[in-house]
């Protein structure tokens, strides 16, 4: 019998490969850039399955383009780039990768806030350019994160990951959800649900870890930024577009909020225009579940939610209307 055919549209890890290749007849597009739109469009034609990233859009066309399509599995675990409804309607499973990342983003996070807190990448550019000539009691002063307050939207599993680092650093948490959590997790992690303009006027830094859809999007914007403390910073590392970035530049530039730590951007993988020169933001490439552990597991997981619905006919645990919201 022949194999179910998969397009894989980014360079994965090896062993994710190894995993599809035992199950299916592969299409790799291993260019380690983002697959071309008319090149998805063209080699979802054939395909029974597709193992997609973030940068790929699945929406209708794309659908129509795939009428064999039955499963699409994205190596994320984010799925705002999917048309969930317009899959369901057609019968196409969508999974992703759930938990696997929480700590590695986590981690990320507390990288990005203490470096925006200490100002560690202004340093570095410091050393590099030989402008050190001794210890300076006034020389790149940040703000003290032991003991301060962290505002946390979005209290789902990253969210909780990052409440529970906040621990060691015997700081005040705060958050913000659309839905409070258990009485039991606020406890555990000594967090205090509070309306978002609280949490913005009492942060000294305000994390964001809440899923990009409609009532997010521009969550952080002027009127956000106009309620943050001066002394504040801003850490991203869930979706670009939750923040109004070019609302973020004037409140860089301007000196309204102190600094920001950013692993995602509004025009990913383009910043907005300023960005760049901001020297109170501390910027990566989307790297918060970048760890060789967790890459591997979520290639794992993105390669098995495939074999659940192409071979198993099963649904996958990693349906993404499966998962707790
Ligand atoms: C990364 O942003 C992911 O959604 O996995």
């Amino acid at each position: 019998m022949s194999k179910p055919k998969v397009l894989v549209t980014r360079r994965v890890p090896q062993e994710c490969l190894d995993l599809l290749k035992k199950h299916f007849e592969l299409e790799h597009y291993d260019k380690g850039t983002a697959i071309p739109r008319k090149r998805l469009l063209k080699s979802v034609k054939d395909k029974d399955g597709l193992l997609c990233l973030l940068t790929d859009r699945i929406d209708s066309e794309l659908l129509a383009a795939g009428p064999g399509l039955k499963a699409v599995s994205t190596f994320s675990v984010g799925y705002d780039h999917i048309d969930v409804p317009a899959c369901k309607a057609r019968g196409v499973s969508v999974t992703n990768t759930p938990g696997v990342l929480t700590e590695s983003t986590a981690d990320f996070t507390w990288a990005l806030l203490m470096a925006a807190a200490r100002r560690v990448v202004e340093g570095d550019a410091y050393m590099r350019g030989g402008r050190y000539k001794g210890w300076d009691p006034l020389m790149l002063l940040g703000t003290d994160v032991f003991g301060q307050t962290l505002g946390i939207i979005g209290f789902g599993r990253i969210g909780q990951a990052v409440a529970k680092r906040a621990g060691g650093f015997s700081m005040r948490v705060l958050y913000y959800d659309t839905r409070r959590a258990a009485p039991e997790a606020e406890t555990a992690l000594n967090a205090k649900f509070v309306p978002l303009d609280e949490l913005l006027r009492e942060s000294d830094y305000v994390s964001v870890h809440t899923v990009l859809d409609e009532g997010t999007r521009h969550l952080l914007d002027d009127r956000a930024f106009g309620l943050m403390k001066r002394s504040a910073c801003l850490i991203n590392a869930a979706r670009g577009p939750i923040v109004d970035e070019k609302a973020l530049v004037r409140a860089l530039k301007s000196d309204r909020i102190r600094g920001a730590g950013l692993d995602v951007y509004e025009w990913e993988p383009k910043m907005a225009p300023g960005l760049a020169s901001c020297k109170n933001a501390v910027l990566a490439p989307h790297l918060a579940s970048a760890t060789l552990e967790t890459r591997r597991k979520m290639g794992m997981m993105a390669a098995s939610g495939l074999v659940d619905a192409l071979i198993c006919g099963a649904r996958s645990p990693y349906a993404v209307d499966e998962q707790p919201a």
